[in-house]
């Protein structure tokens, strides 16, 4: 079937089978590997993206679902000043461990700052909740993501 949505706000328009994932024709179709694929089955947020400005995970969503939606991967976020924010706000509190958790904690500290740009530690956890750290690194995206709110004051 064909499929038109928009990514990262350019307009594109794929042939697909229904039920293939949105991860496999962000990751497989249209090159945009910064979506990590960890367990597959809707439980780790490394595949995480916004769609229609909500937290999903991607490998849970079909191309048939997709039909005039929105979607921001962390590569077209890259592009937006509250990226630098919270890539700012981690780098100081030593958030970024593995690499691979990490575009899925962006776009989950996006989503929440989007709604809620001054939460509290106990809203942070929360809104985290389906990313997955096999590091136990919690407490310091939890204090990334709260500098990244102090300190981008006004871009959300
Ligand atoms: S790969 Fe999608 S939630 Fe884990
Ligand atoms: S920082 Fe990626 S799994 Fe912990």
């Amino acid at each position: 079937m064909e499929i038109n949505f928009t990514l990262n706000g350019k307009r594109v328009s794929i042939s697909t089978e229904p039920t293939r994932r949105l991860l496999d024709i962000l990751r497989d179709d249209l090159g945009l590997t910064g979506t990590k694929e960890g367990c597959g089955e809707g439980e780790c947020g490394s595949c995480a993206v916004l769609l229609d400005g909500r937290l999903v995970n991607s490998c849970m969503v079909p191309a048939f679902a997709m039909e005039d939606k929105e979607v921001l991967t962390i590569e077209g976020f890259r592009e937006h000043q509250r990226f630098k924010a919270i890539s700012k706000g981690f780098e100081k509190a030593g958030s970024v461990q593995c690499g691979f958790c990490t575009p899925g904690f962006v776009m989950a500290a996006e989503a929440l700052l989007r709604q809620n740009p001054h939460p509290t530690e106990r809203e942070i956890s929360e809104a985290i909740e389906g990313n997955l750290c096999r590091c136990t690194g919690y407490n310091m995206i939890v204090e990334g993501i709260l500098t990244a709110s102090r300190e981008g004051d006004g871009l959300w």
